[in-house]
């Protein structure tokens, strides 16, 4: 991966975005959440020769919505990538703030070798949402799933804004490249109002 002069700076975001329901006593003021308005996936894998099934979608409630997603594979999966970006939108004339626009090894990341340390804390978060392997092969005839993800970003002034957000990610062939799952998230971060806060 290509480290450019802010990639500090940009990891220490991602890690905010990264961790859920953490608290940090000293900023407790500025407390910021990501509301999810959108999940959908799709699949590249059109002639399903690795993916069954698939489902995804948000929860009902509009207050504490999480977002899920569910698949079944056709056949097992060991090597493979994974990709993930990250797009703050803005308004014209700027041009949309690339936060994240990485392909990374699928099965490192899973057994959370990742070289990034804020990937391996990313991959530790995701335990408590998934039932994904700890390490490569993805089994066949088995529902793996993401479910009632939501993050709470109690923040430093890095993300002092309330700004829509869009991630992308998927799973994908290492060879030829076809992303048998990908994730389109629509979220905004958002301030989260003390009355709320205190429920
Ligand atoms: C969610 O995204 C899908 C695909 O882009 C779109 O068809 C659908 O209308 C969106 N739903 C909402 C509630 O925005
Ligand atoms: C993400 O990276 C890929 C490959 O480096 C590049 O082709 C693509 O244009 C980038 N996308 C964005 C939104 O920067
Ligand atoms: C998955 O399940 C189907 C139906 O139960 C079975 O026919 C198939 O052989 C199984 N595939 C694998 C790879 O175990």
């Amino acid at each position: 991966m290509e480290m450019k002069p802010k990639t500090a700076e940009f990891w220490m975001v991602i890690f905010l975005y990264l961790l859920p329901n953490w608290k940090l006593e000293a900023e407790a003021k500025n407390n910021f959440e990501l509301q999810t308005d959108n999940f959908t996936c799709s699949s590249d894998d059109i002639s399903s020769s690795v993916l069954k099934e698939f489902t995804c979608g948000i929860s009902k409630s509009t207050k504490r919505r999480t977002w899920h997603m569910e698949f079944v594979l056709e056949q097992p999966v060991a090597e493979h990538d994974f990709f993930i970006k990250i797009v703050l939108p803005r308004r014209r004339p700027l041009p949309d703030f690339v936060l994240l626009n990485v392909t990374t090894d699928g099965c490192q990341l899973l057994a959370n070798r990742n070289q990034v340390p804020l990937m391996r804390l990313g991959r530790n978060i995701m335990e408590r949402f998934s039932n994904f392997p700890k390490q490569c092969p993805f089994k066949p005839n088995f529902t793996y799933y993401i479910r009632g993800f939501r993050l709470d970003l109690n923040l430093v002034p890095a993300v002092d804004m309330e700004t829509p957000v869009q991630i992308e990610f998927s799973h994908q062939n290492k060879q030829q490249g076809i992303r048998w799952i990908t994730g389109y998230l629509m979220a905004r971060v958002q301030r989260i109002s003390e009355k709320k806060r205190s429920k």
